[in-house]
């Protein structure tokens, strides 16, 4: 055990976090190990958190934030669209699909294949090959359009 963390269990044993009987500063009114209730955050707590560098960030540095998308852009006419739709609506909104880079077919082969074998889509193999294929002409680099 590092020298450190045996310092921490030292100063939990005495902060009577580790013994469920002695209730714990701010526990007053429970037993309940873990359960706080009220508490205060003084500079004894403060100092056992682990705490990142705070950073220092170029003066010039510039940063810029789109909108959240708050609709579902409209997917790409196109053959396929509505089984895509159907089925790739059932359990998240097609903007997984429209928020997603331009990808390669073998990466859109792979996430329809893991949306059925790992997800469970229940999708019946005649319209998976269709979204497949309508995702191949409709969402790679080469044929992305928007
Ligand atoms: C059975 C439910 C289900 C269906 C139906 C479904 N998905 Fe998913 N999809 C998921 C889950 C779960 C995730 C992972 C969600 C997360 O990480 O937030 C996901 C994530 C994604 C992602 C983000 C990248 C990734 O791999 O995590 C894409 C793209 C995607 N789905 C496309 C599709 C397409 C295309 C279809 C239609 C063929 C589809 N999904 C149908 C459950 C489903």
């Amino acid at each position: 055990m590092t020298g450190r963390r045996y310092l921490g269990l030292v100063l939990l044993a005495a902060a009577g976090v580790l013994d469920p009987g002695s209730p714990a500063r701010g526990q007053a009114t429970t037993n309940v190990p873990g359960l706080v209730q009220e508490g205060n955050y003084d500079a004894g707590n403060l100092g056992m958190q682990m705490q990142p560098a705070p950073q220092t960030d170029d003066a010039g540095a510039v940063y810029a934030v789109g909108p959240w998308p708050t609709y579902t852009p409209p997917l790409a006419d196109g053959e396929g669209r509505e089984l895509v739709q159907s089925f790739c609506g059932i359990c998240h909104s097609t903007t997984y699909i429209t928020m997603q880079p331009p990808l390669p077919s073998a990466t859109w082969e792979a996430e329809v294949n893991k949306m059925i074998g790992t997800f469970g889509a229940p999708i019946p193999e005649p319209s998976a090959q269709a979204i497949r294929a309508y995702l191949k002409s409709h969402y790679t680099p080469e044929t992305r359009k928007e």
